[in-house]
């Protein structure tokens, strides 16, 4: 149990004391002055203390705690079996959290977006993992389109719940990419309309599993065709004016012509390359993604972290040499942070094949502090309070 669950554990015995809940008689009254003074003597965390959530956020099993308050859900799903080549992502969502171990909310504050994410008008928790099983994949997309849709129906908590950011935002720690399928259903029934994606990854992942034929049959939910099977359910927005779109990408693609290309097209995505960045540069890549999503439409943005490349983070299922720097990928980021995110994932993080000093862990986190300041940030926005950190913090 962490400091402050004992904290509060300890002031419901003693606020509860007098009404014969659960004390024995000799039970100690304890005042609020002596659990003040626990907390500050014990109460706070290390970056190498505490039992790894993430962030060192409060964590709680929201899907057991029906009545839990949050704005933004940090949600392992440790799923991993509808991969095409090398296994182990259900063992990212552990990888992610330790290496966030050196975000806590005291020495959180982002220079960039000018706000801590952690001490903000929002209440962010870890709520743990969805437990998927490893053995059947029908269940295994059932079970994780269950957990998303019942927390994200689930209302925000913060003063902002006014001013209609009563939804609350679920951040996923992958897992691998499938995941992002049970993600779009989610917000479909939440928000009642199909919305724009924007994807960060090596691979189209729009791959129609038809092109794939088998004498024994397909099966498109795998992580390269979740945003096909997505298309297909009527997820994704059709009109060209609200695209989804991919960037950085540098896969092979099937056959001997542009057959995906055109596909992928005909899905609704617009594409840019790895190579764009050395033509156009970041500045350039955000402004082409902000010109084509906007800030006003709701927006799902998938990181599969196989965008950078394998010398950044190695420690995935189907590395592409030719990628993006982390600094490049978390450049982008940071200038995308006006974009109406409604809920994200960073996913593909396999730590069994990333170096001892957890780079692709590392970044992945990075990737996810990054995400939270720009969703806390925009909020506040909408609210009418600029990032000028102290001040917007106090009043809200
Ligand atoms: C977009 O088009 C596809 C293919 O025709 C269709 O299955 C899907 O439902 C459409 N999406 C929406 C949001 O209408």
């Amino acid at each position: 149990m962490r400091p402050r669950d004992i904290f509060s554990g300890l002031l419901l015995a003693a606020l509860s004391g007098g009404c014969g809940h659960e004390h024995d008689g000799d039970a100690k009254e304890w005042t609020r002055d002596e659990l003040a003074e626990l907390e500050a003597r014990w109460g706070y965390e290390l970056s190498f203390t505490g039992i790894g959530s993430f962030a060192h956020l409060d964590y709680v099993k929201c899907l057991t705690r029906p009545t839990e308050p949050f704005d933004i859900a940090i949600l392992g799903v440790p799923f991993d079996t509808a991969v095409s080549y090398r296994p182990g992502a259900r063992f990212g969502p552990r990888a992610i959290r330790q290496a966030s171990s050196r975000q806590t909310s005291f020495r959180g504050f982002n220079p960039r977006a000018d706000i801590n994410p952690y001490q903000s008008w929002a209440r962010i928790v870890d709520c743990g993992d969805v437990p998927v099983t490893p053995f059947d994949n029908d269940i295994a997309r059932e079970q994780m389109t269950q957990a998303f849709k019942e927390l994200g129906g689930r209302r925000g908590v913060s003063s902002a719940s006014a001013l209609g950011a009563n939804k609350p935002r679920i951040v996923a720690l992958g897992g691998d990419h499938s995941l992002t399928l049970p993600a779009l259903r989610a917000l479909n029934e939440v928000y009642g309309r199909p919305i724009q994606v924007l994807h960060f990854d090596a691979h189209l992942d729009t791959w129609n599993p038809e092109a794939y034929p088998s004498h024994w049959g397909t099966t498109p939910f795998n992580h390269g065709s979740m945003f096909w099977m997505a298309h297909h359910e009527g997820l994704l927005p059709n009109s060209t004016s609200q695209p989804s779109v991919h960037a950085g990408l540098r896969t092979r693609l099937g056959g001997k012509d542009w057959t995906d290309h055109t596909d992928d097209t005909s899905q609704n995505w617009i594409r840019f390359a790895a190579d764009d960045m050395d033509e156009i540069g970041t500045a350039g890549i955000i402004e082409g993604i902000m010109r084509a999503l906007g800030t006003e439409q709701p927006v799902y943005l998938s990181v599969d972290i196989d965008v950078l490349d394998p010398a950044f983070a190695p420690g995935t299922g189907t590395p592409e040499p030719g990628g993006w720097t982390t600094r490049e990928l978390i450049r982008v980021l940071r200038g995308i942070e006006g974009l109406n995110l409604v809920g994200a994932d960073v996913v593909e993080v396999s730590p069994a094949y990333q170096g001892r000093g957890e780079e692709t862990a590392l970044a992945a986190a990075q990737v996810v502090y990054e995400v939270l300041s720009s969703m806390v940030k925009r909020r506040m926005k909408d609210m009418g309070k600029e990032g000028r950190g102290d001040g917007a913090k106090d009043e809200l």
